[in-house]
Parts: structure tokens; C-alpha cells; sequence
């Protein structure tokens, strides 16, 4: 096996491509993809501060070493979300990272900083755990970016991540949420820009990157997302994509290219362009008095916490 570029020999793959590579040409095509994606779709600009939402996995911790590699100024934030030992081994793991680095990692337990965690307001609102995960950390990478003065937040959601959302989106012509399912989402009043630098690339060329770089990222997926629709979706598309190679690529591209237009007035007005008004207690954009964080944690602080077993809540 032959890397495409030097003829030296390859370490990789890649079937979409349908080239190998050397691990130098490997680590140069990640950081052209990238370069290439920000750039396509305006997501930051030279000199940007960018706060890395990175959550111990590969394509995050991958992403923080990326943008730093080309030269942003990126610091990290981690949410301790409280799913028993999964949290605390990809908390340590993001946190050793930072440190061998010496780059700066804000981090906000939901626990010692709002009283409850995601199993227990899952529990509480008597929704899927991914849905009070969501909410949350959403909040916080908005509020902890303006805090803070950075000009977006960055997270590590890659190709496959973005072809399978747009997969159960069309599946059920989620327009609304087609209209916002873009790699890029510009400031609004109260929210930060939002970017997506790694939907170029794919889980295996992540998982590889940071193998090549030394990084040590956790395995371990979240215990609570196990069997969910999205890793379904995920699944059904890595098939088409073995018989198939660039299949997912090409859905999601095409998506942005030829059909994402299409949807942007489905998507319904955010709290400030319907003008109305702040959250009383944290200042958020919100249509009602209490932001959906805000009220998140007023039901679920104080309530009794649900320990996890590993099959996920009791
Ligand atoms: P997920 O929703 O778990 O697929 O994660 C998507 C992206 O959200 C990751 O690539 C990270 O950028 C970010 N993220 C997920 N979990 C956390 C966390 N606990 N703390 C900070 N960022 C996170
Ligand atoms: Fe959010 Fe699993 S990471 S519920
Ligand atoms: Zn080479
Ligand atoms: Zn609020």
C-alpha cells in the first residue's frame, strides 16, 4: 500500500477518496479539509478566539489540536454532565489533554455548579436522557462563548455525525430542523457563532488522526444514547457507504449545495427576532420568564439523584 502523494508507505485508506496515504500526507489532508471547510463556509476567520466544546471523545479532542495546529487561538470547555463513571472517564481524559498541553480548559459540572445532572433530569422531565443533555450543554457553550468574549463555539460533530441527522431529518421532513442544519450558524443577538470545522471528514479518519497524533481520547460511547434512533440512522448509512463509497459525502454536500436553501424559511423565528424578551434569571434570549435552562434546573434541582448501573438509568 502506497501513499498517493509521496509513494511512500501508507497507513491508511480511504475509500472515498479511493487513495492510501502516509502518515504525513494523512495528517496534511485533515488539516486541508479543515482549512478547506472553514473557508468554504466563512466559519472563522484569522485571529478568531474559539472556545472548543470538547467532550473527551476522538473528534473533539481532534479538533482542538487541529485548530490550534492552524494557528487559532482555541481554548476548551467541558461539561461534566453527571452520567456516572462514563462522565468521570471522559472528564480525566480532557482534562490530562489540557494539561499535557498546557491549554486553557474551562470546565462546569452541572452537578457542583446547578444541583442536579442529566439522569436525574431525565428522570424528572420524563424525556430521553439526550434531550435534557442537549439543552444543557447547549446553554452553557452559549453563555460560557459570550462570557467570555470568544467570536464562536466550535464542536466536533464530523461527517458521519451530520449525514445521519440529515438522514432522520429527511426521513421525517423535519423541515424546521433541515432550514438549521447548517455547518455554519452566524451570531444572533444573545447567541454566539456556531461552527462545525470537521464535517469533511469521517469517524474513522478522526479515531486515525488522533492515533497518529498521541492523543488519548475515550472509546467509550455515552451509555444513555445506546440504541437511539441517530445510531440507527448512523448504522443503516455506514451499510450504503460500504457498497458505496462517498455516499455519505455526497448526501450531505449535495444537501448543502442543492437543497438546504430551499428550507431556510422553515425555520421558525428565534426568541429575539420575535421579539420578546430575556430570561429573568440568567438573561438568555427566551420566550417565556424562565429560559428552558433555567427552568430545566428549577425542576430538577433538589430532586433525588438516579444512579446509574450500566445499563444506563434506574
Ligand atoms: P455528541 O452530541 O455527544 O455527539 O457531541 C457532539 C459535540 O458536542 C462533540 O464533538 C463536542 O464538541 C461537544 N460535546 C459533547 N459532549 C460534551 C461535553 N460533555 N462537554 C463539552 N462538549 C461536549
Ligand atoms: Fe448526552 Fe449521552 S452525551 S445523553
Ligand atoms: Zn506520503
Ligand atoms: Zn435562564
Amino acid at each position: 500500500m502506497k501513499c498517493r502523494v509521496c509513494r511512500g508507505p501508507a497507513v491508511i485508506d480511504i475509500r472515498r477518496h479511493n487513495a492510501n496515504f502516509c502518515v504525513d500526507h494523512f495528517l496534511r489532508l485533515c488539516r486541508d479539509q479543515v482549512t478547506k471547510a472553514i473557508a468554504e463556509f466563512s466559519m472563522l476567520e484569522r485571529g478568531d478566539r474559539v472556545l472548543v466544546a470538547v467532550s473527551g471523545g476522538k473528534d473533539s479532542l481532534a479538533l482542538w489540536d487541529l485548530l490550534r495546529e492552524l494557528g487559532y487561538e482555541a481554548d476548551g470547555l467541558y461539561i461534566g454532565l453527571g452520567i456516572g463513571g462514563y462522565s468521570d472517564r471522559s472528564g480525566e481524559a480532557v482534562k490530562a489533554f489540557a494539561q499535557e498541553r498546557g491549554w486553557p480548559l474551562q470546565v462546569i459540572d452541572l452537578r457542583d455548579e446547578f444541583d442536579y445532572d442529566v439522569p436525574t433530569a431525565a428522570k424528572v422531565t420524563k424525556r430521553v436522557p439526550c434531550s435534557a443533555c442537549g439543552l444543557s450543554k447547549r446553554h452553557l457553550f452559549d453563555k460560557a462563548a459570550l462570557d467570555g468574549g470568544y467570536d464562536a463555539v466550535a464542536t466536533g460533530h464530523n461527517l458521519d455525525d451530520e449525514a445521519a441527522v440529515l438522514f432522520g431529518n429527511t426521513l421525517r421532513w423535519q423541515t424546521e430542523y433541515l432550514a438549521r442544519q447548517m455547518p455554519v450558524l452566524p451570531a444572533r443577538h444573545g447567541f454566539p457563532r456556531k461552527v462545525k470545522p470537521l464535517v469533511s471528514l469521517g469517524e474513522r479518519e478522526m479515531a486515525a488522526y488522533c492515533v497518529l497524533r498521541g492523543i488519548d481520547y475515550i472509546v467509550e460511547e455515552c451509555p444513555m444514547a445506546a440504541g437511539n434512533k441517530h445510531l440507527g440512522y448512523k448504522e443503516a448509512l455506514n451499510e450504503i457507504e460500504a457498497r458505496s463509497p462517498g455516499s455519505k459525502h455526497a448526501f450531505y454536500f449535495g444537501f448543502l449545495a442543492r437543497a438546504a436553501e430551499r428550507f431556510r424559511d422553515a425555520a421558525p423565528d428565534g426568541p429575539e427576532e420575535s421579539g420578546l424578551g430575556l430570561c429573568t434569571r440568567c438573561g438568555a434570549p427566551s420566550t417565556n420568564e424562565l429560559c428552558a435552562f433555567c427552568h430545566l434546573v428549577e425542576r430538577s434541582a433538589g430532586a433525588e439523584p438516579v444512579v446509574l448501573t450500566t445499563k444506563g438509568a434506574r
